[in-house]
């Protein structure tokens, strides 16, 4: 029976840090055990311009521990407003690796999204032009359509014809949870590919609803059926170029998560990486534990994979903390449900 396992130092292709105390709090539980980040933009108001961006990576760089070495790569957040040429040169300067599409009012924060998908075009050619890949929260946001179909409905009626009016740009499809966005995510190695939270390859929809509400499951897109999920879990551990891991660990304060209109959001950094050993030592695919979350992403985005490594190793169940205290409040880790055993020991 393997019981460690040293994998090249894993990457979160897609993360929120929030800011000031939060982002104090919170920041460690991330760099303690992964390179680089790619950062969200969704603070309020969002990362939209190339100044916004730098003082953006500035207060995260502010907020590193000492010790810890890390990257954050950080993003641009579409408007309908975004300037091109602002977008081109902090791609060139090497300050932001991609720009995100939020379809206005999809989830939190995204007041500011786009609501006129030809209003980007501009934007998208000259992405495409420079290579510079688009990260989409695929769901639509119209109220006729069932929350549990948006994001099927989002790659038929949105993401698919962007492509094909585009098909030069780079796209990754961010936290997929449906059968269908593992399927589309694999119609294009190299110019099309999705992240998978942690949280959506252990918890289906059940998880938030049987037995009473848990307000600390839920998250956009919200977690579908179970047999989505194993169609997640499939495509994690498959090794498959076109998959790779993205938390989405999106800390909320107790407070905000434990309320008669909870945020969305689930806060996974602390112990993700013990989590996703156990669930691919479930599939029986540990091996491809380590292209899931140190290999393919950096293909993808066209970075070298991490000289450093990390080493995970069985044993007697890992102490996890229940919450991570900040200067704003408690933020609650994510339960999978289950005991972890691995520890990241190196
Ligand atoms: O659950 C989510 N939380 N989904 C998102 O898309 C945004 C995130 C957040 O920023 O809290
Ligand atoms: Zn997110």
């Amino acid at each position: 029976m393997t019981d460690t396992i040293t994998i090249p130092r894993p990457d979160d292709w897609h993360l929120h840090l929030r800011d000031g105390a939060m982002l104090q709090g919170i920041l460690p539980e991330t760099s303690r055990h992964f390179g680089r980040a790619i950062i969200m933009p969704n603070l309020v108001p969002p990362v939209v311009t190339r100044a916004d961006a730098t003082a953006y990576r500035d207060r995260i760089m502010a907020a590193l521990p000492t010790d810890h070495s890390f990257t954050p790569l950080m993003t641009l957040y579409l408007t309908e407003d975004t300037d091109p040429s602002d977008l081109a040169a902090a791609h060139a300067s090497g300050l932001v690796t991609a720009a995100k599409l939020y379809p206005a009012g999809a989830t939190t924060n995204s007041a500011s999204g786009v609501r006129d998908f030809d209003k980007i075009q501009p934007v998208l050619e000259k992405m495409a032009e420079i290579g510079m890949p688009m990260c989409v929260h695929g769901e639509v946001t119209d109220a006729d359509i069932d929350i549990f179909d948006r994001e099927a409905v989002f790659i038929d009626r949105v993401l698919d014809p962007l492509r094909r009016k585009v098909p030069d740009l780079k796209v990754v499809m961010e936290h997929i949870t449906t059968s269908q966005g593992v399927e589309y995510a694999a119609s294009a190695p190299g110019k099309l590919a999705a992240t998978i939270t942690t949280h959506h390859l252990i918890i289906n929809r059940n998880h938030i609803l049987v037995g009473g509400i848990k307000p600390h499951y839920y998250c956009l897109p919200v977690a579908k059926r179970e047999d989505h999920r194993l169609a997640l879990v499939k495509a994690a551990t498959s090794g498959n170029g076109s998959y790779f891991l993205g938390t989405d660990s999106a800390p909320h304060i107790d407070p905000l998560k434990e309320n008669a209109c909870g945020c969305a959001g689930v806060f996974s950094a602390t112990n993700t990486m013990s989590c996703l050993a156990e669930v691919f030592e479930q599939a029986d695919a540990l091996a491809q534990l380590a292209n899931f979350a140190s290999r393919n992403g950096p293909a993808f985005y066209g970075l070298p994979v991490s000289d450093d490594t990390m080493t995970l190793t069985k044993g007697e169940p890992v102490n996890m903390p229940d919450k991570i205290a900040t200067g704003d409040g408690a933020v609650t880790v994510f339960d999978p449900g289950f005991a972890l055993h691995w520890h990241v020991t190196g």
